[in-house]
């Protein structure tokens, strides 16, 4: 079934009041958040959640996060609230969710079954008028078809969802451009499940002690099902290099990333990357929607260093380049 999808000012409070009516009623909007676009259904509303799988083509067994306003809308969505969670919350609205037991009001489409719930407030002016017009929870993945990159304008929201979404909500590129920090609260320390737009060192402010999943952990999959899937995967095959490599991989249908500039008689493609981090965040998934030509076979990708935002970047190069 194919719907007309709606493309809306994410600034004019009365698009963002009819938008907040289609989620009432059971529909799908995808709006603007500081992370990335998100596709949002009423999250307590099974059947609306279940939209949102299909639209994605998202596995069943993938957990979605829930977005709310304000701190007391998220207690209400969990069992109970460690003190880790408590201190964690004082980091929102920002690129930072909670994992915390779920309380009952949560369906199983939502948490896919799991006896958790993850939540965040938002930092997007937009996403936050919607939440409050709406008056209910939002569930919301990345608005992309899964496995595609994370969606950072309407443009890209439009090119992988038209037709399966009733409205997109356009608030131009978000800021940070990479997905939330994932932290599992319901531990007595908690652990990072995912990296992302709010670097480990600021959870560190908040809180004494925190772990990070490791890959090697037999029971990572099970915490963290979003680690099962294959993820942010241009179709053109991606390589990292080291930084300084690309230059000596030119060729007709080659595309590069690197933050140097591009080298004298180089063959093919060359996106010059920011050298500050929370640029080249904010202009990865973009890139690599951009690079991802028809005539481009190899997207080779300088890396870049491992500290702050660095370990999200790494993490979804890494991803993009899994076969
Ligand atoms: O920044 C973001 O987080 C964006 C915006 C729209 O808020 N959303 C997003 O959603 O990236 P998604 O569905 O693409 O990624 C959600 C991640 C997945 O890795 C999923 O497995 C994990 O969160 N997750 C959700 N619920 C969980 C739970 N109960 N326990 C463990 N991991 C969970
Ligand atoms: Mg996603």
């Amino acid at each position: 079934m194919t719907v007309k999808t709606a493309m809306w000012p994410a600034d004019d409070p009365a698009a963002v009041a009819r938008a907040a009516e289609v989620l009432r009623r059971g529909g799908l909007v995808a709006f603007p958040t500081e992370t990335v676009y998100g596709l949002g259904a009423d999250a307590l509303d099974a059947a609306a959640v279940g939209r949102i799988f299909a639209a994605k083509g998202r596995p069943a067994d993938n957990p979605l996060i829930v977005h709310v306003a304000a701190p007391e809308q998220a207690r209400a969505l969990a069992r109970s609230v460690p003190p880790a969670a408590e201190q964690l919350m004082s980091l929102w609205p920002g690129p930072l969710t909670l994992v915390l037991p779920r309380a009952e009001v949560v369906p199983d489409a939502t948490t896919a079954g799991q006896d958790t719930v993850a939540v965040r407030i938002p930092g997007h002016p937009a996403a936050l008028a919607l939440l409050r017009a709406c008056g209910r929870p939002l569930a919301a993945p990345s608005a992309n078809r899964s496995g595609r990159p994370s969606p950072t304008t309407a443009q890209h929201v439009l090119a992988d969802l038209d037709g399966v979404v009733d409205v997109i909500l356009d608030g131009g590129a978000c800021a940070v451009g990479l997905e939330s920090t994932v932290v599992d609260a319901t531990r007595p320390v908690p652990m990072v499940l995912r990296v992302g737009g709010l670097p480990v060192e600021a959870l560190r402010t908040v809180v004494g002690a925190i772990d990070m999943l490791s890959g090697q952990d037999p029971q990572a999959m099970s915490r963290s099902p979003g680690l099962r899937h294959r993820h942010y995967a241009p179709r053109a095959r991606v390589v990292l290099v080291a930084p300084g490599e690309a230059a000596a991989m030119g060729g007709p249908a080659v595309a590069v990333m690197s933050q140097q500039p591009r080298p004298p008689g180089f063959v093919g493609r060359w996106q010059v990357m920011p050298s500050a981090l929370e640029g080249y965040a904010q202009a990865l998934f973009a890139a690599l929607r951009e690079l991802d030509a028809p005539e481009v076979e190899t997207i080779v990708v300088e890396t870049v260093p491992e500290v702050g935002l660095g370990r999200a970047i790494a993490d979804r190069l890494r991803r993009a380049a899994e076969r």
